[in-house]
C-alpha cells in the first residue's frame, strides 16, 4: 500500500514506454487484479494475456528492424516510474494504416489520475509516428473513464454491439432441410463471404477498409492463437451450393471457454431458421468439446438475430461502443 504522497511523487516521475521483457511479472500481476470480472465473464484468464505479452516482449529487442522496414507489430505501451508499473495498453496494426488499441489497465492505486489519458495519447501518437491513419477501440459502455477519454480525444462511434453470455446446458437441435449444408470454410470463398457480411454490416465493413483478404487468418494470428492455446474455426453454410451463411468462432479448450467472433446469414425469408441451425451446430461442436462458456457481440440492430441467440440461452451481459478516430 502506498501512501498518497508516494503516488504523487511515483506519478512525477512516470514515463510511457515500450514493454520490455523486465515488465512482465508485474504487468501479469496487474492483468489479473484489473480483469478479474471480464475474465469471469468470458471464462478466459489472463494466462493468455501474460504468453502474448512474452511474446511482445520477445519481439522488442526486433521492433527497431521491423521500423527499419516499415513492418509494424502488437505491442504493449507501458506507464512506469522508477520499478513500478503503473499501466498498460495494447496497439495493434491490422494492415492498411489501420491500428486497435484495448486492454488498457492501470494499477487500483493511480486510478482517477489521468494516467489512462496519458496512456492514450502516447498511443494515438505512436500510431501517427507509425502513419496509421484510423485508430478502433470497442469500449463498454459501463467504463465510464474509457468512454469519457474516448469522446475526449475525438472518437467516434460507428455501431453500438450487445454482449452475450451462453449460459445453458441444453443445446436445441434444428433440423436441415433439404439442399442445405455446413462444410469448412475453404480460401476459395473469401469473395463470396465477403458478400454475404456486406450485405449484413455495410458500415463495419467500410470503416474497417475490408477486402475479401481479410477473412484469410495472417501468420501472425495463427501463431498468436498457438500462443494462447487458442483454436480457431470458420464454417461456412451452403443452400444449394451457394454460400448464404458464414461463421468465425474461436475457444481454448484448456478454460472450456469460446466465442463467436463473427456471424453472418444472408437476409432471406428462411434466415431465422438457417441461423438457428448455424448456431445450434456451433454450439453442438463446442459442447462436444466440453466448451460451453461461450459469449458473443452482436449489431444491437440485429433484432431477430439477438432474440435467436436468446432463445438458445445467451443472456445480453453489457453493450459496447465501436468507435474510431481518423489520424489524418
Ligand atoms: C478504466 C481504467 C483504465 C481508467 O484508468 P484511469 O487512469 O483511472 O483513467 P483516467 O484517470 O485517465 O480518467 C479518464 C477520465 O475518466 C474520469 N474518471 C475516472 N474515474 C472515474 C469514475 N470512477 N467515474 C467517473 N469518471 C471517472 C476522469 O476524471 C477522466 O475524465 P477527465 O479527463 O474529464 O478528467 C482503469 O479504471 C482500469 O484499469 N480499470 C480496470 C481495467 C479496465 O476495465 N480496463 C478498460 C477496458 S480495456
Amino acid at each position: 500500500m502506498l501512501t498518497s504522497s508516494e503516488v504523487e511523487e511515483l506519478l512525477r516521475g512516470m514515463i510511457i514506454r515500450r514493454l520490455g521483457k523486465r515488465d512482465l511479472s508485474q504487468l501479469f500481476e496487474l492483468n489479473v487484479k484489473a480483469f478479474r470480472e471480464d475474465a469471469a465473464t468470458t471464462g478466459l484468464s489472463v494466462d493468455r494475456l501474460s504468453r502474448a505479452a512474452k511474446l511482445y516482449s520477445l519481439i522488442d529487442t526486433l521492433l527497431p528492424l521491423f521500423d527499419v522496414f516499415h513492418k509494424d507489430f502488437e505491442t504493449i505501451l507501458v506507464a512506469v516510474s522508477g520499478n513500478k508499473l503503473i499501466g498498460e495498453i495494447h496497439l495493434s496494426p491490422h494492415g492498411k494504416k489501420i491500428w486497435n488499441l484495448y486492454s488498457s489497465a492501470i494499477d487500483v492505486m493511480f486510478r482517477g489520475r489521468g494516467v489512462f489519458r496519458k496512456l492514450m495519447e502516447e498511443a494515438l501518437e505512436y500510431i501517427s509516428k507509425r502513419h496509421g491513419e484510423r485508430v478502433f477501440g470497442s469500449v463498454r459502455t459501463d467504463k465510464i473513464p474509457v468512454v469519457k477519454t474516448f469522446r475526449k480525444l475525438k472518437f467516434e462511434v460507428f455501431e453500438t454491439r450487445v454482449l452475450l453470455r451462453f449460459e445453458q446446458d441444453e443445446i436445441p437441435t434444428v433440423d436441415f432441410d433439404a439442399g442445405e449444408s455446413i462444410r469448412e470454410f475453404r480460401p476459395t470463398d473469401i469473395e463470396q463471404i465477403y458478400q454475404v457480411c456486406k450485405s449484413l454490416s455495410p458500415r463495419r465493413m467500410q470503416v474497417y477498409k475490408m477486402t475479401p483478404a481479410d477473412f484469410l487468418d495472417s501468420l501472425l494470428s495463427r501463431m498468436m492463437n498457438r500462443i494462447t492455446w487458442s483454436y480457431s474455426k470458420k464454417w461456412v453454410m451452403e443452400m444449394k451450393g451457394k454460400i448464404v451463411g458464414y461463421v468465425h468462432f474461436t475457444y481454448t479448450p484448456p478454460q472450456e471457454a469460446g466465442k463467436i467472433e463473427s456471424f453472418c446469414v444472408l437476409p432471406s425469408n428462411k434466415s431465422s431458421r438457417l441461423q438457428s441451425v448455424f448456431l445450434s451446430e456451433v454450439l453442438r461442436f463446442l459442447a462436444a468439446g466440453n466448451i460451453r462458456k461461450v459469449t458473443a457481440s452482436l449489431n444491437e440492430e440485429w433484432r431477430e438475430t439477438i432474440e435467436i441467440f436468446e432463445r438458445f440461452g445467451f443472456k445480453p451481459f453489457a453493450s459496447v461502443s465501436e468507435m474510431v478516430k481518423e489520424l489524418v
